[in-house]
């Protein structure tokens, strides 16, 4: 079976900018867009142009820069915001407009005071709009995680006519579970007319902290493009996350998927946008976090100073960190402090090594964490304590 291509559709300069006090200026946004186009994203969504001059000037400058990717703008379905993405697109290589409407029922009812029909009508408007200028249409059902399915298969089937060429499934809530997110994505491949000829995108909020499981059963149901941004930031919880995706799919090889990311490029991409937008990264997250492949418990750190594979299944190198981290705790056992220590020049016998530990346990229980300064301090103590036994 062949491997099939997900197109990585990032949006860290759109939607992981709504993050609140996180906003960036156009020279950040530049720099972020270098990067997401040497890593290998298929689509930057730069901004919301009709927005704010500063939006509309980043979606113009990146637009410029971007050398592989196709440079998307957002709108509503709205005719001043697709000429306003329009003309900031203009010279993008590959230029894309995504447009969209809510379709789910409290958004056509509270939000848009509309119905069924006439969404379907504003949705088509857009998208045909939208045509006159780019052939890169992307329309969004805003709140399809919680659209009844037959409406949304509809919406689909109308859009599809109008000329999208991606029709975007975003769980903006957060609501679904893996298994009804996957199941509304094979609905539509099996009930929407010509949804071959289009590619269908995941869009998934964190809100129950199942952004990534979403997407993931997303693609396993047909999907072909997630949408996600660097250390999953975004609007409330957040979105999917790049490098979780990424790496998922490069872990499960029999899911037949694959993406054009170059995974090494993932840790300092990571460090970037968190340093670029003020936005610490939480320390246990997975794959860039500071503790992804950091182990501070004997048992494990025994196994992986034996092999690394016993408790890691990501080689830290391939995602552009130097090595595991052996972790010094009073939870460490011998192998560790051995280890570290020839790693700092000293080479102990097992005697000493008996001598040492028990300082280093006196050490550790004092302290959360045992540094490589503090080893210098336990050789010295021990070796003046054994001095002065003789
Ligand atoms: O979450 C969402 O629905 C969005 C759309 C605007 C694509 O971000
Ligand atoms: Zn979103």
């Amino acid at each position: 079976m062949s491997t099939e291509k997900v197109e990585i559709f990032d949006t860290t300069l759109r939607d992981g900018e709504q993050v609140p006090g996180c906003k960036l200026n156009t020279a950040q946004k530049l720099k972020i867009a270098a990067r997401l186009d040497e890593l290998g994203v298929d689509v930057i969504e730069a901004g919301f142009p009709v927005s704010s001059p500063g939006d509309y000037q980043s979606v113009y400058e990146i637009s410029k820069l971007a050398k592989n990717a196709a440079v998307c703008g957002l709108t509503r379905a709205v005719k001043k915001d697709i000429e306003v993405a329009a003309e900031a697109l203009k010279y993008a290589k590959k230029p894309r407009i995504h447009t969209g409407i809510g379709t789910s029922d409290p958004h056509i009812k509270y939000k848009f005071n509309s119905t069924r029909e006439e969404i379907i009508v504003r949705g088509v408007a857009a998208v045909k709009h939208a045509k006159n200028f780019v052939d890169d249409v992307e329309f969004y059902a805003e709140d399809a995680g919680r659209t009844d399915n037959e409406f949304l298969a509809r919406v689909c089937t109308e859009m599809i006519k109008a000329g999208a060429t991606v029709l975007n499934i975003p769980d903006t809530t957060g609501y679904c579970l893996p298994e009804e997110y996957g199941r509304k994505i094979k609905y539509l491949k099996d009930n929407v007319k010509d949804i071959d000829k289009v590619t269908l995108s995941c869009h998934c909020h964190n809100d129950l902290g199942l952004a990534t499981a979403n997407a993931i059963a997303g693609v396993m149901n047909g999907a072909r493009q997630i949408e996600c941004t660097i250390n999953g930031i975004g609007e409330r919880a957040g979105n999917t996350a790049l490098e979780e995706v990424v790496m998922i799919l490069r872990q499960h090889p029999t899911l037949n998927l694959n993406t054009h990311i170059d995974p090494k490029f993932l840790f300092d991409t990571s460090c970037m946008v968190s340093r670029e937008m003020g936005m610490f990264v939480q320390p246990n997250k997975a794959i860039v976090g500071a503790n992804a492949f950091a182990h501070s418990s004997g048992i494990h750190q025994d196994g992986v100073i034996k092999n690394r594979e016993t408790y890691e299944i990501i080689d830290p190198a391939e995602v552009g960190v130097t090595e595991s981290a052996i972790v010094l705790t009073a939870r460490s056992g011998r192998a560790a402090l051995a280890y570290k220590a020839k790693k700092m020049g000293y080479d102990l016998t097992k005697l000493q090594l008996d001598q040492v530990y028990a300082e280093f346990l006196n050490y550790a229980d004092a302290r959360r964490c045992v540094e490589d300064n503090d080893i210098h301090e336990i050789m010295e103590i021990s070796e003046r304590k054994i001095r002065a036994i003789a």
